[in-house]
């Protein structure tokens, strides 16, 4: 894939100005960076905390020949290249939280926001944005317990550009990879091996439904398998839901 990087000093949300760029006619490829966002977004209308100088915010720009129903699929995808990238770069404690968050020592260091575009019932776009707190020192007290950073965790220091750069190489045969087949049974088992909630209790919180279990990993359609108390055995598909440790974030 050749990526077409545009690099800004501000914007509002690489995710929206990638989509602005879609609807002027700017294709599959494009990667938005920004510096600092003044409205980073995360997941389910929360804000993403971007400033200036010391993390990655960036946005791609997918057209893919894709079932919607697949599209969250990518938000997966992402999430295992990026910790692909990061383990070597001997970051060997990063972890997979289903669907689309990294954590370190139970603290989440990147959040992806994979937001769909339709024409027609027909993927017109798909945009992968992605958040890492790369070189964060400190985070505001209410963050403190949840969110961690790449430089607090392993006392180094992460050149970003690089990193940009090793994550859309990581990316883009994984994505070819994922549209020939159009699941994720290629990665499922690695990808399995690096989440954290693996064996654990979760709750998970659906729009109109909440239920507890034990988190069993993803099947080939990412989907998380839950099995609860009874011994049925749930799949969790990644739309809007959540899902939260029993006892803390993970
Ligand atoms: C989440 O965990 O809730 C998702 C966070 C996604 C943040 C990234 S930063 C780059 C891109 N632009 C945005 O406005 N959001 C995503």
């Amino acid at each position: 894939m050749d990526w077409d990087i545009r690099t800004y000093a501000e914007l509002d949300s690489t995710n929206t100005q990638a989509r602005r760029m879609a609807q002027e006619g700017v294709g599959g490829g494009l990667v938005v960076v920004a510096e600092k966002q003044s409205a980073g977004r995360g997941r389910q209308g929360r804000s993403w905390e971007s400033p200036a100088g010391e993390n990655l915010y960036f946005s791609i720009l997918l057209q893919p020949e894709l079932a919607p129903e697949n599209a969250p699929m990518l938000t997966l995808v992402m999430a295992y290249s990026v910790a692909r990238v990061l383990r070597e770069r001997e970051v060997f404690d990063l972890r997979i939280k289903w669907p689309n968050d990294l954590v370190l020592a139970g603290k989440k260091v990147c959040g992806i926001l994979t937001e769909m575009h339709l024409e027609d019932e027909k993927i017109e776009d798909v945009i992968v944005g992605v958040g890492i707190n790369v070189n964060t020192r400190a985070f505001p007290a209410e963050l403190v317990d949840k969110a961690s950073s790449l430089f607090l965790e392993s006392g180094n220091v992460f050149e970003r550009q690089s990193l940009l750069e090793e994550i859309l190489k990581e990316f883009a045969p994984q994505y070819e990879r994922f549209l020939k087949v159009q699941d994720l049974s290629f990665l499922q088992e690695d990808y399995n091996a690096l989440l954290v909630n693996r064996e654990r209790e979760v709750r998970v919180l659906e729009p109109g439904a909440e239920y507890e279990g034990i988190a069993k990993g993803i099947n080939a359609r990412g989907e998380l398998l839950v099995e609860s108390a009874d011994g049925e055995l749930r799949k969790v598909f990644a739309g809007e839901v959540s899902v939260r440790g029993l006892y803390g974030y993970v």
